[in-house]
């Protein structure tokens, strides 16, 4: 019996971290953790509850009385915010536009990682996000830095938008995303950055199931060892 490990998956917003860590964690039989989910989740709470987004306190507290749940469902994770299922919610514009400001409080990340270390477990997970590998995870077992280019990865979202009956302008996804780029590499704390042992996946110019079968063949070879 192969060894259950752990898999961290990082990079900037819309590269397909996401939909490539769901399917290697179906294939493997792991948990999946999207850590961005849980950024997301406090920042539609702070908009219903009408927190100050520029307060870590504020925002520490909220968390603090808030159960965040990420629930395994067909093909994916559904998100529960105190009881409720808030996983469309959590996707839309709103939330959107003020996560990476949410994302950027020290005391809001410390209590995060503490909580995605503790979903962690041994029996094999993969988490998605963009400081698991320096972070969160620092001793993972395999780590990915998963990246594409900007107008790519605004064409996925696009794409993606419009599958969903969302219509979008590509210019304003493509200018979203460099803005959230710049704001997740440029914070203080634990900014996006390539762990320096993360194995850089540029999925430009690849399908998914290329990703998916290169992470694959990658994590196999870790759990031989
Ligand atoms: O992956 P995503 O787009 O759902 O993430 C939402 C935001 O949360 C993103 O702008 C950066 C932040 N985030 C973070 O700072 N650290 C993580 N581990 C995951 C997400």
């Amino acid at each position: 019996m192969l060894k259950g490990i752990s898999i961290a998956i990082d990079g900037p917003a819309a590269a397909g971290k996401s939909t490539i860590a769901k399917r290697i964690a179906q294939k493997l039989h792991y948990t999946y953790i999207d850590t961005g989910a849980m950024y997301r989740a406090l920042t539609h709470k702070a908009i219903q509850s009408d927190i100050d987004m520029d307060s870590d306190n504020d925002l520490a507290d909220l968390l603090m009385d808030t159960e965040i749940l990420l629930v395994p469902e067909k093909g994916g994770q559904a998100v529960w915010i105190d009881g409720i299922d808030c996983s469309e919610e959590i996707r839309s514009q709103l939330v959107t536009g003020a996560v990476s400001k949410v994302a950027s409080h020290p005391t809001v990340r410390k209590m995060m990682v503490d909580k995605q270390r503790a979903l962690a477990n041994d029996s094999g997970v993969v988490m998605d996000g963009r400081d698991i590998g320096t972070e969160v995870l620092p001793n993972a077992d395999l780590k990915i830095f998963m990246t594409a280019s900007v107008d790519e990865r605004a064409e996925r979202r696009f794409q993606e938008n419009e599958k969903r009956g969302i219509h979008s302008s590509l210019e304003s996804l493509k200018e979203d995303i460099e803005r959230r780029d710049r704001a997740d590499s440029e914070r203080e704390v634990s900014p996006l950055k390539k762990a320096a042992d993360a194995i850089l996946v540029d999925t430009t110019s690849m399908s998914i199931d290329d990703v998916v079968d290169k992470v694959i063949e990658l994590a196999e070879m870790r759990m031989e060892r």
